[in-house]
């Protein structure tokens, strides 16, 4: 096929973006937007701040706009993220222990059942998993109202949103290391005792190399029973950023769970990684040669 999505689609798959409400009016980037992907991300508007800015009083207002435009396009729509971390309201930073458990908690309920049927997939929870090496937690408000805040989201999410696939979402997993091994570990304990998971997120911001054991950390996973996802993905400009979009092309359509590719943003110039040209479109929207890397690869699956 001649569009990343309906070539993706080839294979069952989708490819998407990132997209943000604020560019729905930028007619270039719908256009591509429209035109290319199969499945969209809200970039900010369904994140703890976007949608509960004081507690109790919520907003989806901008994450509805994401929402309309996924269902407009006929695309999936991945919800991001139910927890994190980063973003969180000012008045969820100052709370801890049951009052921070219970407001959490209930954060997750009410936005997924805003979205309830709406949603292909939910990033859950994000970046929950330390990075240095240690393959354990991240520190966080989060983490200290308890171990098994994990758990409680996921389980939370189930019973807001049966439909939803329910995602463990994180960075710097793209192969295998400690990071990527501690998340293993606790999704093959979710798994034995029947914590409602569906998949894991890897969302790739990847620089000038790419793992050699890329796609048999996406195995190890998907052997696990969960599918696995690109969620994520943009690759530092250089010589090699065209090769390390087709192999994370092919590392997805070569494990049968992998169930697409979500790329972080359209043009370079919408790209949180400000100058580093990490996107499939440049500046003015016209294809790269990692535009067409991709193609090839989704077209030879
Ligand atoms: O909405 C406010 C606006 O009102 C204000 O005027 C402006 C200037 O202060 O800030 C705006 O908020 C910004 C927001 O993006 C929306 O544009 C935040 O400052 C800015 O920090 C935020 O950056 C986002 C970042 O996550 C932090 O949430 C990036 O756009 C987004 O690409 C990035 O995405 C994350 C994923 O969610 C998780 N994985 C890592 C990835 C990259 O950091």
């Amino acid at each position: 096929a001649t569009t990343l999505g309906a070539s993706a689609a080839q294979t069952g798959r989708y490819y998407g973006a990132a997209i943000a409400a604020g560019r729905l009016g930028d007619a270039t980037y719908t256009g591509i937007l429209n035109r290319e992907f199969n499945s969209v991300t809200a970039e900010n508007e369904m994140k703890w701040d976007a949608t509960e800015p004081s507690q109790g009083r919520f907003t989806y207002t901008n994450g509805d706009r994401i929402l309309n435009q996924g269902i407009a396009m006929g695309a999936k729509v991945r919800g991001h993220a139910l927890l994190w971390h980063q973003q969180e309201p000012g008045w969820a930073q100052s709370l801890s222990g049951t009052a921070l458990r219970s407001a959490m908690i209930n954060h997750v309920t009410q936005v997924a059942t805003h979205y309830r049927g709406k949603i292909y997939a939910w990033d859950v929870v994000n970046e929950a998993f330390a990075d240095g090496g240690s393959g354990g937690r991240r520190d966080s408000n989060l983490q200290r109202t308890g171990n098994d805040w994990i758990e409680a989201a996921f389980r939370a999410a189930r019973a807001a949103d049966p439909a939803a696939k329910l995602c463990y979402n994180d960075y710097n997993t793209d192969g295998v290391n400690a990071k990527s091994t501690g998340i293993y570990t606790m999704v093959r304990d979710f798994k034995a005792r029947g914590v409602p998971i569906d998949c894991v997120g890897f969302q790739s911001h990847l620089g000038t190399t790419i793992a050699g054991d890329y796609q048999a950390n996406l195995q190890r996973f998907a052997d696990l029973g969960v599918d696995v996802q690109i969620t994520e993905l943009d690759v530092a400009q250089g010589g090699n950023q065209a090769n390390i979009y087709a192999t994370v092309t092919r590392a997805c359509l070569t494990v049968s769970r992998c169930t697409g590719i979500t790329v972080w943003g359209i043009r370079d110039s919408d790209s949180w990684r400000t100058g580093e040209n990490p996107l499939l479109f440049d500046n003015s929207g016209n294809r790269k040669a990692a535009y067409t890397a991709v193609l090839n690869a989704l077209n030879a699956g």
